[in-house]
This record gives C-alpha cells, structure tokens and sequence, in this order.
C-alpha cells in the first residue's frame, strides 16, 4: 500500500474514533442538553490545542457480545492542551460509548493521561459523564477505579486535580472526584451519589428523586461536596479555565503574577465605615474583600455551603493569594462544625500549592449546643486549627471586629505561626464577648446588687472600655500592628512582598495526622 493510502487509512480511522458512539447516541446526549466530550474539551482548551493519545485502543472484554462492540478510543476521550497558554492534561468520558462506563482500559487511559501529568507538573482535569463500572467487564473495571484512586491520592498535594461532573457519576466512582481538589458540577445534569434512588427506596423505603439526591445544588449546600455550580456547560467549563488563572502548575512553583493594573497603593475610606458602631449589627465581609483586592476580582470557592465561612482566590499586586473570612451575615460568623470543614480543606490546598493565605476575622467563637457537639465540633474545629498551624505559606490577618477565645487563635494567629497580624481599631480581641464574661466573672456581683439589671450593663459597659479592642493584644505584640481601615490594601500588598522569600518548615516525618 502507498504512503498515501496509508494516510488516507489513517485519517478514516481517526474520523472513526472522532465519531465516538455514533449520530444516533450523539443526538441523545445532546437531546438531554449535554454536549459531546470532544464539543467539551474545544470549550475547556485554548482553540486548536488540543493533542489527543490513545485514540485507538479498544476494550479486551469478549463476553455478553461485546467483542462485537468496538469503538475506538473505547469510552473515554484523553490528552493534553492549553488553557490561557498554559499546559493541561485532560480526560473526558464518553457518555455515547457504553454509557462513558469505565473499562479497563478506560481506566488505563485515565492512568496514562495523569503519570504524565504528574511527570511534567502539570494540573488534570476529569470530564465525568458515565454509568459507573463497566458491568460487562465485572471485577476488571473495579480494579481500574482502584488505580485511578491511587493516583489522586498520590499526586494530590502534587499537581492540581480538578473534577467537572456533567453527567451520572455513580458508586464508587464517586471517590476519584472527591479526592480531587475542586469538584464543579452543572445543574439539572450532573449528579453524584453512592446509591441511586431505586436501591434507597428498596432499602429504606426513602423517596427522592435524582437531582434532590445528588444534584449540583444539593452538593453545593448540603453535602459541601461539590465547589462551584454553573447553569451550562460553557459557563462550567469557563469557570475551570478561570480558577486555573489563580493556581500554580504544581506544588514546586508558584501562581503566575499578573499585571492587574490596580495600584498597589490604593487606598479606600469607605473601608472605615463598613464595621458598624453598634458590636450586635452584621455587614458584609465580601465588601471589605472586594474593596481591598485587585480590581474587586473575587473567586469565591464553596459559595453555597457553610455561608458564615467564606473562602476564595483573588489577587493582591498581581500574585495570587487565598482569601478565608468570617461572614458575619450568616450566624455572625461562628465557626461550626461545616466551616471548619471547608476552611480546613482551603487552607491545605492554599499550603500544598504555595498560595499565601490573607484572612480576615470577625469571629464571635464556636458555635454552641449538642446538635454541634454530637457532630464532632471538637475534631471538626482541630481540623481547622491544625490546618493553620500546619502551613508554611506567608500567612497574613486582619481582624476586622470580634476575635473572641479558641476561634482568635484558630484564625491564622501569632502562636499558630501566622506572619503579620493587623487588627482595625475596631477590633475586639478578648477571652469572650462582654455579656459572656460579665455574666460569669460577676455573677455574685450581680446577684446581691440591688438593681441586678442595672448593675450588669454598667459591668458590661466597664469590661467593654477595658477589654474590647485591640491595644491589649498589641501592647503583648499578639498583633503587629493596629491599622487605618483605608490603607488595608497597601499594608497587605507589603507584608506579602515582605514575606515572598519566606522559608518555613515542619519535622520531618511520613505525614501527620490531621483529625478528620
Ligand atoms: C455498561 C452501560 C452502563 C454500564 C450505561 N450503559 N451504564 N453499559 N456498563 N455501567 C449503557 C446503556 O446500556 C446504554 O447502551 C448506554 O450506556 C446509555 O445508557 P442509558 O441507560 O440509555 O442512559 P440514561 O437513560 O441516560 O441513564 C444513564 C444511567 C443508566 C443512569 C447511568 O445507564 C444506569 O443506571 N446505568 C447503570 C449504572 C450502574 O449501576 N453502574 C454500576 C455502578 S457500580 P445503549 O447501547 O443502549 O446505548 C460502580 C462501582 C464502582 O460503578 C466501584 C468503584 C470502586
């Protein structure tokens, strides 16, 4: 056969590995408004960057008729590209093949796809869109889970993972996507569960339907699985290319700097008016960061679970750093047993990936009664501790108002080896609230004066005068410094051009053991 024939053979055989499972099966997965996993990685990657490998393997599995059924590139599409000019492996399953079940061989590409983004540091990122573990394969196909598993769970801390569900992700595959650092997922499409509604009704006699069960907004709010919701595709796949602006391509580098174009020595009075007079009042954390960070550009990471704990990426003089704040919006900013989980999982991405941690804390403690207590807020919350006292990145504080007991040394404080602490005078740094302290420091007091009412608002009003601010705590060097709300973004953009070079270091060890 001629050079030529063969290319002509060549090109036949990619047409036919491009085809996927065909236009009827392509029709219906566009039909349940979902696009092709090839129309999802031209969207995902910089146009025409796309560079494909395995695109002619085929499955092994002869029983149940299947030697019959071949397709090449099996039920998984893989291969690597750009995203804003930077490199970026990719895997995306094949819904029109199998249902994108997982063979072994899938499994085997998968594999191949992240060794080599491990190898070139280099982040992954999954496509999922499949009916779980190829049933006709049986214990072949498990085993492929069990590969992938071993992989995220290596490189995590190593390269970037990051999971996109648009489609059924069901049983154990479930575990691939939750190791992974951040899980976006489409609404009305994507859905996670161990088991689906049929098993629960027979089991349980529950009723619940798909998206109630293991929707995007039912991972967003209750469960905290799931990161960052989207209402279509392109918007979901947009938001990954957005959250890769903010991230490193490994745990040996840093986060690209960007030129912003915002001063750094921007400065903001609006800033001293956003703490309100009255210590009872909320307001809105989010103002404060957008105010003070490079042109208001907020990533805001798990937005929809555990509101009174925010977490995000921005950027201050063009580097790229990951804000954790209280809200005092929701449940005046307690840290509960959800909050620990979310800033705690923040945290260590922030410290795995070199990404300097700013928070800002407005924090009246945790939250009390046995709903938190039988839930475990005493690991939950050492979860969030030890993550702090753990990371080596530059970490920088503002407390903007309450910093009250064990929740003003979790956030980010001087003993769990934060760098600089600002305080605003606004800050109130105390073992407890006033009424809190009064209440137990004077209750014999109060009790025997004539005009018991009286005379604990006049203690409260004196434990306030004495204690509620934050010249104690910066009299004993706790904080570094007491700050005009206005020039928060100058002071932040110098501490971290002071800390760039910061070396720090644990001992030496396997690994700790955080309490999960
Ligand atoms: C082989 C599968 C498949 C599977 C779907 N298909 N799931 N083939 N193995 N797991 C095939 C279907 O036969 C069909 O083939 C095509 O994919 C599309 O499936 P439909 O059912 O027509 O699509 P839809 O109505 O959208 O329903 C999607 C679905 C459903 C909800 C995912 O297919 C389903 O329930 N599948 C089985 C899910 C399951 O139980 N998987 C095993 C989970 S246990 P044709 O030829 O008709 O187009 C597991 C263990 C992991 O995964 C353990 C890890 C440690």
């Amino acid at each position: 056969m001629a050079i030529e024939d063969k290319i002509t053979e060549l090109n036949k055989l990619r047409e036919q590995a491009k085809a996927g499972g065909g236009t009827k099966r392509i029709e219906a997965q566009h039909a349940k408004g979902k696009l092709t996993a090839r129309e999802r990685i031209d969207l995902l990657l910089d146009p025409g960057t796309f560079e494909e490998i395995d695109s002619f393997v085929m499955h092994r599995c002869t029983d149940f008729g299947l030697a019959e059924q071949q397709f090449l590139g099996d039920s998984v599409v893989t291969g690597y590209g750009n995203i804003k000019g930077r490199k970026a492996f990719i895997f995306a399953q094949d819904f029109t093949i199998f249902g994108g079940s997982l063979s072994k061989v899938a499994s085997e590409k998968i594999c191949k796809a992240m060794d080599l983004a491990a190898k070139n540091g280099a982040p992954v990122i999954g496509l999922l869109d499949s009916g779980g573990a190829r049933i006709q394969e049986g214990v072949d196909s498990l085993v492929g889970y069990g590969d992938i598993f071993t992989r995220n769970t290596l490189y995590s801390g190593v390269i970037p993972q990051i999971s996109v569900v648009l489609g059924p992700c069901a049983g154990g595959a479930v575990y691939s996507p939750a190791i992974t650092d951040f899980i976006f997922m489409v609404k009305g499409t994507g859905q996670m569960y161990i088991t689906g509604p049929e098993v629960i009704k027979a089991v349980t006699g529950e009723e619940v339907t798909l998206e109630q069960l293991g929707g995007a907004m039912t991972h967003a709010t209750k469960s905290g699985n799931c990161h960052f919701v989207a209402d279509t595709e392109p918007e979901c796949l947009e938001m990954v290319r957005r959250l890769l602006t903010f991230l490193p391509q490994n745990n040996m580098e840093d986060s690209p700097v960007i030129d912003t174009a915002d001063d750094p020595n921007r400065t903001d009075e609006e800033l001293r008016y956003i703490v309100p007079t009255d210590p009872a009042k909320s307001y809105d954390m989010k103002q404060i960061i957008t105010k003070t960070v490079d042109n208001g550009e907020f990533m805001e990471v798990h937005q929809k679970f555990a509101p009174n704990l925010i977490v995000g990426f921005a950027r201050l003089g063009g580097r790229s750093i990951g804000i954790v704040a209280q809200q005092p919006r929701f449940f005046a900013g307690v840290i509960d047993v959800d909050a620990s989980d979310k800033g705690a999982r923040f945290v260590c991405f922030c410290d795995c990936f070199n990404i300097p941690l700013i928070t800002f804390v407005d924090v009246p403690g945790y939250m009390p009664g046995t709903d938190q207590e039988y839930r475990g807020i005493i690991r939950h919350g050492a979860k969030f501790l030890y993550a702090y006292a753990e990371a080596t990145v530059p970490k920088i504080c503002v407390i903007t108002r309450k910093a009250y007991g064990g929740a003003f040394i979790v956030m980010s404080s001087k003993s769990l080896r934060g760098d600089i602490n600002y305080a605003w005078p606004t800050a109130e740094i105390a073992v407890m609230g006033p009424e809190g302290a009064v209440n137990i420091v004077f209750r014999d007091t109060i009790a025997k004066s004539e005009n018991p009412e009286e005379t604990r608002q006049r203690l409260i009003q004196e434990y306030r005068d004495k204690f509620a601010n934050p010249y104690i705590a910066a009299a004993k060097g706790y904080i570094d410094d007491v700050i005009d709300p206005a020039f928060t973004r100058p002071k932040l953009i110098k501490a971290l051009d002071m800390l760039q070079n910061k070396a720090d270091t644990n001992p030496p060890k396997k690994h700790g053991n955080i309490p999960l």
